[in-house]
């Protein structure tokens, strides 16, 4: 079709068409191939043209596609809260399912917000949150968060319930001379501090993406700095969100990536691996603590969508799952997530524009500079990371650019979060295209 009705990003820039996918490649209208280097939005953990996940989305096809959640449960539902559930029964009690990671994070607040009506505490209406995180991109999951450009436009609109801390980001933020143990004392004493602020018996919850993706590009967090956020939120009884749209199930190298934090949460987001793409859908996970308040009260809850729970997207999201353990996929993301970790650390280490590689399992970032010795960014004028991601597609990778890093409007990144399936050729591949694309886009810079 070459009619344009379509909204695009950009209005006037027609973005390349996919019309296939197989594997880690994507195929445009003009037979390129593309090698899909962060999974789409870090999304295609399983790559595309999953026959196994196709047929059994036809079957469950076949059987209902959708039915109304206020009067009916479903099978796929059931096996997917089981599955997730089932991996720590100690953590969570229930799972809940909506469709995109935006609206599992407004449930996750909503949840929050709710538990302490019901723990007869309603004046805990109050948020904190962490400067540079991204939660989604409904009002109230933005508000929550704080991506500078998304949030640009709605700043006065915002629900006025979220002050903001520092994230734990290490390459520009801890001191010269500072050990891990003093930087997380400084985070640790900041949130408490903010906590008394506000005053903790207004605060429903602390919320965080365990390895931030957007806007920090997979800044991991430095030791011990979870479990000081625990320590401070179990100090005054807040809760604790997790959010893991991006970093979670597999991803990191571990099926949560709380699971290497040494720390659990109250409520967790997932989504954009829980069905690979194959449909949209995501979750909220609740713990024992929270889900008791429902129960015990047996209270109906306030958040509903109409296709929560969808019998089709669940049913994706069972395969997909089952893939994921039958193939101990968490495992092979450790292992070739290893991999990418060398090659990367060996090819970027001694680029003068790459300031830092930093990341876990398939789930990388690397942060451009000016200059490396001064951690200088580059003119936010020329959008670095998105012109790297264009010249990558043209050279035939896919890579998501980040912008702002540092403070919304300085510093650049790109992910690289390749899909679990990656084979170490295809690292290479993507590795050798990525070199070339960051030295042919800083070349195209005016001096
Ligand atoms: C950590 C995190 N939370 C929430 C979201 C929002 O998810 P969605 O775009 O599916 O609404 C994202 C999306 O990138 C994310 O990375």
């Amino acid at each position: 079709m070459s009619v344009h009705d379509l909204l695009y990003l950009v209005p006037n820039s027609t973005p390349p068409k996919v019309v296939r996918g197989e594997g880690v490649n994507l195929y445009t209208d003009d037979n390129k191939k593309i090698i899909d280097g962060t999974g789409g939005a870090a999304v295609s953990s399983l790559g595309y043209g999953n026959r196994e996940v196709i047929e059994s989305m036809k079957t469950q096809a076949e059987k209902v596609c959708y039915v109304h959640n206020m009067a009916f449960t479903n099978e796929p539902a059931e096996e997917l809260a089981h599955i997730l559930v089932s991996q720590h029964p100690d953590v969570f009690a229930r799972a809940y399912f909506a469709n995109s990671g935006s609206e599992a994070v407004e449930a996750a607040l909503k949840f929050a917000l709710q538990y302490w009506q019901l723990r007869g505490e309603p004046e805990r209406t109050h948020f904190v949150s962490r400067k540079q995180s991204y939660h989604g991109n409904t009002l109230f999951a933005l508000g929550i968060g704080k991506m500078v450009s998304r949030r640009a436009p709605y700043v006065g609109v915002f629900p006025k319930v979220t002050s903001y801390v520092d994230p734990c980001y290490a390459y520009r933020c801890k001191k010269e001379g500072e050990t891990d143990e003093q930087y997380v004392y400084r985070l640790e004493k900041q949130l408490e501090d903010e906590f008394l602020v506000v005053g903790p018996n207004r605060i429903a919850a602390f919320i965080a993406e365990t390895v931030p993706g957007t806007c920090l590009g997979c800044a991991t967090p430095v030791d011990g700095y979870f479990k000081a956020v625990r320590r401070v939120c179990d100090k005054f009884d807040i809760l604790l969100i997790l959010d893991e749209v991006m970093c979670g199930l597999g991803r990191t190298g571990t099926f949560h990536a709380w699971e290497q934090e040494g720390i659990t949460p109250d409520l967790q987001t997932n989504a954009k691996t829980l069905a690979a793409g194959y449909q949209p859908i995501s979750s909220v996970l609740v713990s024992h603590r929270v889900y008791k308040a429902f129960e015990e009260s047996n209270a109906q809850l306030a958040n509903f969508h109409t296709y929560q729970a969808h019998p089709l997207a669940c049913s994706a999201a069972v395969t997909v799952q089952k893939i994921m353990l039958r193939e101990k996929l968490v495992d092979k993301v450790a292992a070739i997530g290893k991999y990418l970790d060398e090659q990367l650390h060996k090819t970027f280490d001694s680029h003068p524009h790459v300031g830092d590689i930093r990341g876990r399992g398939v789930f990388w970032g690397l942060e451009f500079v000016k200059d490396k010795k001064s951690k200088q960014w580059f003119d936010p004028k020329y959008k670095v990371g998105a012109l790297i991601s264009k010249v990558g597609i043209k050279n035939g990778a896919f890579l998501n650019p980040g912008a702002g890093t540092y403070d919304g409007v300085h510093g650049d990144h790109i992910m690289v979060a390749p899909p679990y399936i990656i084979t170490k050729e295809e690292v290479d591949t993507l590795i050798s295209i990525l070199a070339k694309s960051i030295d042919e886009a800083i070349a195209s810079l005016p001096n």
